[in-house]
């Protein structure tokens, strides 16, 4: 017999990030009892890589802002696949939900006015993002954690969840793990909040950290959830590319919000080269214009580097690939050119963007005062994710929500630069209220004695193979892999190879071993988080197949333009009965009259 303690809540949250403290802060203002699992420890979390700001239509820079333009540029963003009602609950309640921040304590920048100050970002029609220089995720997370420890949630830090589980149809705990110890723990628990983050560790180049496997979107698969969009992964344009060591680490679209450019080695500003129809009425024509529209001139025209991020992504990609790149392989983000223009910029640079300042000044031995820095995209975020109601964010898995980036729905083919603060926000309150009423309601659900042996066994047997092949390796290659063929620029040979390789990673995961005990056992810790980013690898790479044209972040190589017959749907991936991937597509329901004529207007 397994050993393990039990542990039982109405509410599990598992991941402590912005959306997970906002989902466990609100169902436990619901007066139910709430466990708050973290792999890591409470406030290290990649909502701090949301630098730049928290995107919120407070109109207070701009007042011609309003929730029905944040709703049409979201949907716009994310090229109308999104789930139109959390774009339209998104837009309308994303003001309330920075306003109770800042009431929490959060320290936002100020107008001269005392209000909220507000910055440009891409996609975005007006200054809209609120922001604490470009520490904004860092303020969030910290005021969260000071609000959420007061709230009587129990943390259990250092813990990773290894299985869902069902009673019958239904939720009913989750099987996890201590790191430090190695001793396996059951949550049982009549709701379940799925706020794990993303999948960037499943490339090479990516702004996320050790945690950050896809976990939640493999948990949900294996309990029998649907996740869509899966081939929608979020290239930030701009990573740093020099030092090896520090390659992916994020430099803020805030950069570009204050009036950084980006050049090609010719000192060319490329942007202006390839500028989408779409978008066309709303980009500057001149460096000038550009320049004005960051300093907040109203009838001015944003720069072309505030396109959206898949856009400025695959721009960079084509300057490199050419053979205009700078000398690591990027281009150059320069900031340091405003000096032309303010006296006072140096200054100005430091208050406005102080941990960019540190970054490449300590990591890099940049001064971004006086020079430009070297950038190049690095994969960042996850649209696609656990379908769920857009409402309750409940999954298809009774008693199973999803908030945050491991759900999907509401950023579409592309998310705007700072929604994804907004999003777990406003859709972590809402999966905490009602993660609380169905736990309050549903009857207590008993997990099957069974399957959590079975779960433990497997959990165990890379102790037992004594095979020659350690998890470490695997993951390297697979990293790899994600890189090389299912990139920014995909083609279908390429992705027919890497589903290939895919099916041999499997096979080695399955037999490789690791060695020592379970006390902090990193070794361990890889082999399990291999099956994971296993699982979310192969569903981004059968969906990216599927979908055979261009469209936002998806840049088919074979089909580079966007195509009607691929407008009508989301790509869906459920586990079959098998045990295989299966690949579905889901039509969009229709648009709501008032919301589509929201988006005729804006046009
Ligand atoms: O560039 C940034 O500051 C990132 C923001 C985001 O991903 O929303």
């Amino acid at each position: 017999m397994a050993q393990y303690e039990t542990h039982e809540h109405d509410v599990i949250v598992i991941g402590a990030g912005g959306a997970g403290l906002r989902a466990a802060i609100e169902a436990a203002a619901g007066s139910v009892s709430v466990g708050l699992i973290t792999k890591s420890l409470l406030g290290k979390a990649h909502t701090v890589m949301a630098e730049g700001g928290v995107a919120a239509a407070l109109a207070n820079v701009d007042e011609r802002d309003n929730w029905r333009v944040h709703f049409a540029d979201t949907m716009r963003g994310g090229q109308y696949l999104n789930n139109w009602r959390m774009a339209e609950l998104h837009a309308k309640e994303a003001p309330d939900r920075v306003k109770e921040l800042e009431a929490w304590g959060a320290l936002f920048d100020r107008t001269s006015d005392g209000r909220i100050l507000q910055r440009q970002f891409g996609g975005h029609r007006y200054p809209r993002l609120a922001h604490v220089g470009d520490r904004t995720g860092l303020e969030m997370i910290r005021t969260l954690q000071d609000h959420g420890i007061h709230q009587s949630i129990e943390v259990y830090m250092e813990h990773t969840v290894i299985r869902l589980l069902k009673d019958g149809g239904r939720i009913a705990g989750a099987l996890a793990y201590e790191r430090e110890r190695g001793r396996f723990k059951l949550f049982r628990a009549r709701a379940v909040v799925l706020a794990t983050g993303g999948i960037g560790r499943a490339y090479k180049i990516t702004s996320n950290s050790w945690e950050y496997t896809g976990d939640g979107h493999a948990l949900a698969y294996d309990a029998g959830a649907l996740l869509i969009d899966m081939e929608f992964v979020q290239f930030h344009p701009t990573g740093m590319v020099w030092p090896p060591s520090v390659r992916g680490i994020l430099v803020t679209e805030g950069v570009r919000g204050e009036g950084g450019v980006l050049r090609n080695k010719h000192g060319k500003r490329f942007m202006f080269d390839d500028i989408p129809e779409n978008y066309r009425a709303q980009t500057a024509a001149s460096e000038e214009e550009g320049w004005r529209y960051t300093q907040g001139d109203r009838d001015a025209r944003r720069p072309p580097e505030l396109l959206t991020r898949d856009h400025v992504a695959r721009c960079i990609m084509r300057e490199v690939r050419e053979g205009r790149g700078s000398p690591h392989g990027g281009v150059f983000l320069d900031i340091a050119w405003i000096r032309e223009r303010l006296p006072n910029a140096a200054e100005h640079i430091k208050r406005k963007l102080p941990s960019m300042y540190h970054q490449f000044k300590q990591l890099g031995d940049i001064d971004i005062t006086k020079e430009p820095m070297e950038v190049g995209p690095t994969t960042h975020y996850m649209m696609g994710g656990i379908r769920v109601d857009g409402d309750t964010q409940m999954s298809d898995v009774p008693g199973l929500f999803a908030a945050g980036e491991c759900g999907a729905g509401l950023h579409g083919a592309n998310r705007l630069g700072g929604n994804s603060l907004s999003d777990l926000l406003v859709f972590g309150k809402r999966a905490g209220e009602h993660a609380a009423s169905y736990a309050k309601q549903a009857r207590p659900a008993q997990a099957d004695a069974g399957e959590i042996e079975q779960a433990i066994h497997d959990a165990l047997a890379p102790f037992e193979r004594g095979g020659a092949e350690g998890p470490y390796q695997v993951q390297q290659q697979l990293e790899e892999t994600m890189q090389d063929l299912v990139g920014i620029v995909r083609r279908e040979h390429e992705m027919v190879e890497a589903l290939a390789r895919i099916e041999d990673y499997k096979r080695r995961a399955r037999q490789c071993s690791v060695c020592g005990h379970r006390e902090y056992n990193n070794g361990w810790h890889t082999a399990l988080d291999l099956s994971s980013l296993l699982t979310v690898a192969e569903a981004i790479t059968r969906s990216a197949l599927e979908r055979k044209e261009s469209r936002g972040a998806q840049f088919r190589d074979e089909y580079p333009a966007k195509d009607d017959r691929y407008g009508g749907f989301n790509v869906g991936v459920r586990k079959s009965a098998a045990g295989s991937m299966h690949i579905e597509r889901l039509p969009l329901p229709p648009l709501r009259d008032d919301l589509k004529q929201i988006i005729e207007e804006m046009k």
